[in-house]
C-alpha cells in the first residue's frame, strides 16, 4: 500500500513540473526563444496580437494571431501553411530557419493558435505592398494625430523620437530622429546623396527589410497603416 502511494505522489509531483504543448505555445509568444537564431532580438509579441484578452491599442505590423489557424492561405496568398506562415517570420525577422513541422516549439506553437481558433475555414486576409514608392502620394498630414499613431506603431521598437531606444532593441532599431537636424544626421550618408529623408523612411516603413533594403524590421502593409496615417506619422517626425 505504501508503495502504491509512494508511486501515485511521484506521478503528481512529475505532473506538476510539466507544462502542456499549449501551455509552451503560450510563453513561447513572448519569447525571443522561439526562435534557434542566437540573434534574434523579437517575440511573436513584438509583431501580431497573440491572445484574445490582451488589451493593447498598438497598431501591429502582422495580423493578429487570434483566429488565425484555419486562414485558407497566409501573407496575402504567398504561404499556404500555418507552418510555413509562421516559419517565414523566424527566417526574415527572428534571424533562425523556417519551423520543422517535427520541432517541438513548432508543435507547441500550432496547438496553442489552434486553441485560439474557432472559425474553420476562415477566409485569408489581404496584404496590400505598396511596390512603387512616391513620395507625393503621401501629404504630411496632422502632426498631433502623427503622435498618437507613431505611440502606437512604432514606439514599441524605436522609442521616443529624440529619446532613447528601447533596451531591448539598442543596437537594431535606431534612435528615432524628430527634426530636421536628427534625419540629416542619420542619413549623412553618401549612400543617401540627394534622396529626400522623407522617401527613405516611407520606402522602410512600406517595405521594411525586403526589396534589396535590408535589416530586420517587418513592413506594414497598407491594411495595417494607411497612406493617411504615414502621412501624419511623418508630420509629427518632421520629415
Ligand atoms: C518583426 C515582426 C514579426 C515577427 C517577430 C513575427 N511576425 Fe509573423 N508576420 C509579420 C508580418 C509583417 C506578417 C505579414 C502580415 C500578415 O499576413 O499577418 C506576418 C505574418 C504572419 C502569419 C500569417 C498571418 C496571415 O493570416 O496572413 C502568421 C501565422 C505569423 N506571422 C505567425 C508568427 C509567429 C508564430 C511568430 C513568432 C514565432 C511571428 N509571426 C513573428 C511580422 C512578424
Ligand atoms: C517590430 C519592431 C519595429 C517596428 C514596429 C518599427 N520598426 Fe522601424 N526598425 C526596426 C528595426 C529593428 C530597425 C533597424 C534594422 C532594420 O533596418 O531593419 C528599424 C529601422 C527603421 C528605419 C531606418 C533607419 C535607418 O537606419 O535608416 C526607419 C526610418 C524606421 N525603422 C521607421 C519606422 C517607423 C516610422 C515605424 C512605425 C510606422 C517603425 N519603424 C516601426 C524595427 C521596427
Amino acid at each position: 500500500m505504501r508503495a502504491i502511494c509512494l508511486m501515485i505522489v511521484a506521478l503528481l509531483g512529475a505532473c506538476q513540473g510539466t507544462i502542456t504543448a499549449r501551455e509552451r505555445g503560450h510563453d513561447l509568444m513572448t519569447d525571443v526563444e522561439a526562435s534557434n537564431g542566437r540573434a534574434n532580438v523579437f517575440e511573436c509579441a513584438d509583431c501580431h496580437q497573440v491572445a484574445p484578452d490582451w488589451e493593447t491599442d498598438r497598431i501591429f505590423p502582422g495580423y493578429s494571431l487570434v483566429d488565425s489557424a484555419y486562414r485558407e492561405s497566409f501573407w496575402g496568398g504567398y504561404e499556404r501553411t500555418l507552418l510555413d506562415a509562421m516559419g517565414f517570420c523566424r527566417l526574415v525577422f527572428m534571424r533562425g530557419t523556417p519551423f520543422d513541422e517535427n520541432d517541438e516549439d513548432a508543435r507547441a506553437i500550432l496547438e496553442y493558435l489552434l486553441s485560439l481558433s474557432e472559425t474553420d475555414p476562415a477566409p485569408a486576409l489581404p496584404l496590400t505592398v505598396t511596390l512603387n514608392i512616391d513620395a507625393d502620394r503621401i501629404p504630411r498630414g496632422d502632426p498631433t494625430e502623427g503622435g498618437a499613431l507613431y505611440d502606437r506603431a512604432c514606439k514599441h521598437c524605436h522609442g521616443v523620437p529624440g529619446g532613447h531606444t528601447p533596451d531591448r532593441f539598442r543596437g537594431d532599431a535606431v534612435d528615432m530622429p524628430g527634426d530636421e537636424a536628427g534625419w540629416a544626421k542619420l542619413y549623412d550618408d553618401p549612400d543617401f546623396a540627394g534622396i529626400p529623408y522623407g522617401l527613405i523612411v516611407i520606402e522602410k516603413v512600406r517595405h521594411g527589410r525586403f526589396f534589396g533594403i535590408s535589416g530586420i524590421m517587418p513592413l506594414f502593409s497598407t491594411e495595417a497603416l494607411s497612406d493617411e496615417e504615414l502621412g501624419a506619422i511623418l508630420a509629427y517626425l518632421e520629415i
